[in-house]
C-alpha cells in the first residue's frame, strides 16, 4: 500500500535540500516514485500451488510424467475443457503439444467455483499463455452439466461429453 506520507516525505526532503541550497548532492531515488503510474495488479494464483507440484511453477510440467500447461492447446482452448479436467481429473493416453502422456490426474472438484476460476485464469494468462479469463459462472455451469461424473475422464470421453 502506498502511504500518502511517502510523497509528503519526498516533498519535505526536496524543500529541505532547496532551503540548504548547499552542494548539489545527488539525492537517492525515492523508494516509491510519488507520481508513478499504478503497476498492473498481478493475476492471483488461486490454488495453483497445488497444481504446481506436478505442472511446475513455470508451467512446463515434467517430461514423460506431467504435461505442460504453458503453451498447452488444452489449457488455453475452450474453457469448459480445462474446467472439466480440474473438476473430475483425467487419465489415460493424452497428447499435448505433439507429445503423448499416459498418466493420471486426480479430481480437484472440492475447490470452489471461485478458486477454480482464479486458478485457471492464472494458468491461461501466465508463461506466455494469453487465453481469456475463466469466470466462476462458467465453472458452475460445467459442474452442473457433469455432476453425474464420479471418475476421472479419459480424453476420449471428455472430447465427446456435453460439458455445458
Ligand atoms: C499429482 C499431479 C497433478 C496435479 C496436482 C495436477 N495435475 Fe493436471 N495433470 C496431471 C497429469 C498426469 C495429467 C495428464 C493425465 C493423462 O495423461 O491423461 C494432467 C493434465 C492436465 C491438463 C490437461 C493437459 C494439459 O497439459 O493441458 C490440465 C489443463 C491440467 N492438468 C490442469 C491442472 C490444474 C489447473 C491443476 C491444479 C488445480 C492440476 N492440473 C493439478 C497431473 C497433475
Amino acid at each position: 500500500m502506498k502511504s500518502p506520507y511517502a510523497s509528503l516525505g519526498v516533498a519535505a526532503l526536496a524543500l529541505i535540500l532547496a532551503a540548504c541550497g548547499g552542494e548539489k548532492k545527488e539525492a537517492a531515488p525515492p523508494a516509491e516514485a510519488p507520481a508513478a503510474a499504478p503497476v498492473a495488479a498481478a493475476v492471483p494464483q488461486g490454488q495453483y500451488a497445488v497444481c504446481q507440484t506436478c505442472h511446475q511453477a513455470d508451467g512446463n510440467g515434467v517430461p514423460n510424467a506431467f504435461p505442460p500447461l504453458a503453451g498447452s492447446e488444452i489449457a488455453t482452448g475452450p474453457s469448459e475443457v480445462p474446467i472439466a479436467i480440474v473438476l473430475h481429473g483425467l487419465q489415460g493416453p493424452l497428447t499435448v503439444h505433439g507429445t503423448t502422456y499416459n498418466g493420471q490426474m486426480a479430481a480437484w472438484g472440492q475447490f470452489s467455483d471461485d478458486d477454480i476460476a482464479a486458478t485457471l485464469t492464472y494458468v491461461r494468462s501466465s508463461w506466455g499463455n494469453a487465453a481469456p479469463a475463466v469466470t466462476a459462472a462458467e465453472v458452475a455451469a460445467v459442474r452442473a452439466a457433469t455432476s453425474g461424473r464420479t471418475t476421472p475422464w479419459t480424453w476420449d470421453e471428455l472430447s465427446k461429453a456435453k460439458l455445458k
